[in-house]
């Protein structure tokens, strides 16, 4: 299994639409391990594709906080069915907007058909954490990010300060 580089916001790729995945098959299994590999290796607890550049309709989640006792979940063209107008609010991050947390609202319940790791066709209802995570995995899907629910001031100054950091890593002297 390899650990790929987690892109970062801003970066246009994180922007992209991912495709459907035609079929699940070797090179979509080895990328899922990849991706779950990743995903521990930066103490996360979801990673879609386009995070690690690839812009495939695939999602890796454990929202087990136990470190001996993973279980890890494979979603391939995930689709929400159903969702609850009640909402529920989360403190969520992202891998790709490090250290910026914010409050985000969003149906408390949904109900999810995907393929899993072998390509089976799958339904799941989920609540709670499982179902904010679901949703934020699926948002990358589209090219969203968790920033985008927030005012324009708040978001341009995430921004703002993500670029700042970037530049201090990119920068080197040799
Ligand atoms: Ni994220």
């Amino acid at each position: 299994m390899t650990i790929k580089t987690i892109l970062t916001e801003p970066n246009k790729i994180l922007r992209q639409i991912s495709k459907p995945v035609e079929n699940v098959g070797k090179e979509e299994q080895v990328l899922m391990k990849d991706m779950l590999e990743t995903m521990y290796h930066a103490k996360g607890i979801g990673l879609a594709a386009i995070q690690v550049g690839v812009p495939k309709r695939i999602i890796v989640l454990d929202i087990s906080k136990e470190e001996n006792k993973k279980s890890p979940m494979f979603f391939v063209n995930p689709v929400i069915k159903n969702k609850n107008l009640k909402l529920s609010t989360y403190e969520e991050g992202c891998l790709s907007v490090p250290n910026q947390f914010a409050e985000i609202d969003r149906p408390s319940e949904c109900i999810v058909e995907y393929l899993d790791f072998n390509g089976e066709k799958k339904i799941l209802k989920t609540k709670g954490l499982l179902a904010t995570c679901i949703q934020h995995e699926m948002d990358h899907l589209e090219g969203i990010l968790f920033i985008d629910y927030l005012s324009k001031l708040k978001k341009s100054m995430i921004i703002k300060k993500l670029s700042k950091q970037k530049d201090k890593v990119d920068r080197i002297v040799v």
